[in-house]
C-alpha cells in the first residue's frame, strides 16, 4: 500500500544482501524506500532522488555522496551502517559526515529512535527527560499488541500526543487515528457520535451516519477523558469492548468493528470506580496497563527539545524568525512549574516568539501566563514600545512546512536529545521565509506596525490574527492567547468579530 505520508529514505550500500536488509528494516517502519549501490552513479541518484534521509554502507564513500548532497539539498541527515561490534567503523562514519551509525542486525528500538531522530514525523512525542523515554519505550513496547491502555495524566501533558504515538508505531500505522473527547460532547450526541445511527432512528435523523467506532475500522479509537462518559453510554461501551460489535442507534443489526482502543483521563479513575461514577468491569477493561505521564515540572530534560520544536513551529509568525533563547530565558523555564504543563510551554513560547525583540529571546520576553496582566500593564505605563524587527532578519527564519518533515535545525535538537553526535548546526531542509508582504492576510509580519498603538488595538489584532490562524477554531485560539473560551467570546463580541 503506498502512503503518501511515508518518509522517503535512500538507502546506498556495497553488497545487495546488506542493501536488502536494510531496506526491509526500514520499510517495517513505513517508510518508502529507494535503493543504490556504491559507485559513481551514487551521488548522483542521492542528489536527484529527494529522499529525508540517507542510509549509507560504512565502506560507502560518505564524505562524497555528503558533500554532493549538500550542495545541492542542503543538510538531509545521512546515517551510516555496517557490522555491529565495530566501533572504529563507527568513528569513521560519523567522523566523515554521519550522524549515527547504525550496527547491523540492528535493534529495532535503536532503529526507530535514530530514523525518528533524522526524520521526524508531524504528531511524534518529543522527549529527552530520562523518565519519558522510558514511558516511551513502554508505549512502544505495548503499541506491537492490540490491547487497551489508558494513559493518565494533567492537563496539558502530551496525553493525546502519546496515544498518537502508539498509533504511529503500531501495526494499525496505516489505518485511521480517530479521537473522540468525550467530556467535549452532551451525553446526548455522544452516544449517536460514538456509533452511528439509521436513517429515522430519531426525529432529525434524515440520513445513515457512520459512528467513530465504525470509523476507525482498521485502525486506533482514542477515547479521550473517559472519566467524563456517563453510567449508561459506559455500559454501552463495555458491550463493543467485549464484542467488537457495535449496534447503530435505531436498528438492533450489528456491525464488528476491527479496532484497538486508547483511552485517557486526568481523573482518577480508580476514585471515581469507588464512588460508584464509573463502571468497574469497564475500568479493568481498559487498564489493561496504563501508563502515568508526569507533569511537566517532574520531567524538565524535555523542556529544550520542546521548546525548540516550538520555537520552529512558529518561526513563520515570529518578526525574527526562527529564535533561540537566551541562558537567563532558559533558566525561567526551568524553574517554573507549569500547572497547565506541555500546552502552557507551547503558549509562553508562542507570546515569546511574537513578542521577542531580537534573534535571541530573553527572560523579560518569556512571559509566563500568571505574568500576563502585569506585563502588559507595566507596557501600558513605561509607554516602552514594541520594538520592530530588522527587515534582514527575515531571510533568516527557518519555516516549518506543515504535513512535511520539521526543520532540520529540530532534527539536529532531537537527535541532541538522544544523545546522538550533533550535525553541523546549518539548518539543512530549511526554506526560507517569504519577503514581508503587506497583503498577507497571516498578520505574520505585523508587530512592527503595532508601535504606537495602544495595547487594546494590539491586543485585538493578536487574537484576530490567531484566530485567523487557527481557521476560526475558538478552542485552539484561546489555548493559543492563554485566555479562557469565554473571554475569547467576549472579545470577539466587542470587536463585533
Ligand atoms: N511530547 C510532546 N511532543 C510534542 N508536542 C507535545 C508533546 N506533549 C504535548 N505536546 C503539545 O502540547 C499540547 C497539549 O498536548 P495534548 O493535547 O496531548 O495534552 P493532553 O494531556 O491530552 O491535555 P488535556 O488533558 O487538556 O486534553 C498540544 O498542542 C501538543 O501538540
Ligand atoms: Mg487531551
Amino acid at each position: 500500500m503506498h502512503n503518501p505520508k511515508a518518509r522517503s529514505i535512500l538507502v546506498i550500500g556495497e553488497t545487495p544482501a546488506d542493501v536488502a536488509y536494510m531496506q526491509a528494516r526500514l520499510k517495517g517502519f513505513g517508510c518508502r524506500v529507494s535503493t543504490a549501490f556504491a559507485g559513481p552513479g551514487a551521488a548522483r541518484k542521492a542528489v536527484e532522488e529527494k529522499a529525508l534521509a540517507l542510509f549509507i554502507g560504512v565502506d560507502t564513500d560518505i564524505t562524497t555522496i555528503a558533500a554532493a548532497v549538500h550542495a545541492e539539498r542542503g543538510r538531509i541527515p545521512v546515517i551510516a551502517f555496517g557490522r555491529a561490534g565495530n566501533p572504529q567503523a563507527a568513528a569513521k562514519s560519523i567522523a566523515r559526515g554521519a550522524v549515527e551509525f547504525v550496527g547491523i542486525p540492528a535493534d529495532d528500538a535503536f532503529l526507530r529512535a535514530v530514523l525518528d531522530a533524522a526524520v521526524p514525523e508531524p504528531g511524534q512525542f518529543l522527549h529527552r527527560d530520562p523518565k519519558s523515554s522510558r514511558i516511551v519505550n513502554l508505549a512502544h513496547r505495548v503499541a506491537a499488541s492490540d490491547v487497551p491502555l489508558l494513559i493518565i495524566g494533567e492537563t496539558g501533558t502530551g496525553k493525546e500526543v502519546l496515544a498518537h504515538e502508539v498509533h504511529r508505531v503500531s501495526k494499525r500505522r496505516d489505518g485511521p487515528f480517530i479521537s473522540i473527547n468525550c467530556a467535549a460532547i452532551p451525553d446526548t450526541l455522544l452516544e449517536s457520535e460514538l456509533f452511528g445511527y439509521e436513517k429515522g432512528a430519531f426525529t432529525g435523523a434524515t440520513q445513515r451516519r457512520i459512528g467513530k467506532f465504525e470509523e476507525a475500522n482498521g485502525g486506533t479509537l482514542l477515547l479521550d477523558e473517559i472519566g467524563e462518559m456517563e453510567l449508561r453510554l459506559q455500559a454501552k461501551l463495555l458491550r463493543a469492548l467485549q464484542e467488537r460489535q457495535i449496534d447503530r442507534i435505531g436498528t438492533n443489526q450489528s456491525v464488528s468493528v476491527d479496532i484497538r482502543i486508547l483511552a485517557t483521563t486526568n481523573r482518577d479513575l480508580e476514585v471515581e470506580v469507588k464512588a460508584g461514577r464509573f463502571r468497574e468491569d469497564l475500568f479493568y477493561r481498559l487498564n489493561v496497563i496504563n501508563i502515568v505521564l508526569p507533569p511537566l515540572r517532574e520531567r524538565t530534560g524535555d523542556i529544550p527539545v520542546l521548546v525548540d520544536f516550538f520555537l520552529s513551529k512558529y518561526a513563520d509568525i515570529a518578526p525574527f524568525g526562527r529564535c533561540t533563547l537566551g541562558e537567563d530565558a532558559q533558566e525561567k523555564l526551568m524553574s517554573y512549574n507549569w500547572p497547565g504543563n506541555v500546552r502552557e510551554l507551547e503558549n509562553t513560547i508562542y507570546r515569546a516568539a511574537l513578542l521577542a525583540s531580537g534573534p535571541v529571546v530573553t527572560a523579560n520576553e518569556v512571559i509566563l501566563t500568571s505574568e500576563q496582566k502585569t506585563y502588559y500593564q507595566a507596557l501600558l505605563e513605561s509607554s516602552t514600545p514594541l520594538s520592530s524587527p530588522q527587515p534582514s532578519t527575515w531571510h533568516s527564519a527557518v519555516v516549518p512546512q506543515p504535513g512535511a518533515a520539521p526543520p532540520s535545525a529540530y532534527a539536529a535538537n532531537v537527535a541532541a536529545a538522544k544523545g546522538f553526535a550533533q550535525p553541523d548546526a546549518t539548518p539543512p531542509v530549511a526554506s526560507l521565509a517569504p519577503e514581508e508582504d503587506p497583503d498577507d492576510p497571516s498578520g505574520s509580519a505585523t508587530i512592527g506596525t503595532f508601535v504606537g498603538q495602544t495595547i487594546a488595538a494590539v491586543e485585538q489584532e493578536l487574537i484576530l490574527a490567531t484566530l485567523d490562524r487557527c481557521l476560526g477554531n475558538r478552542t485552539q485560539a484561546a489555548h493559543i492567547l492563554g485566555i479562557s473560551i469565554q473571554t475569547l467570546r467576549n472579545k470577539l463580541d466587542r470587536y463585533g468579530a
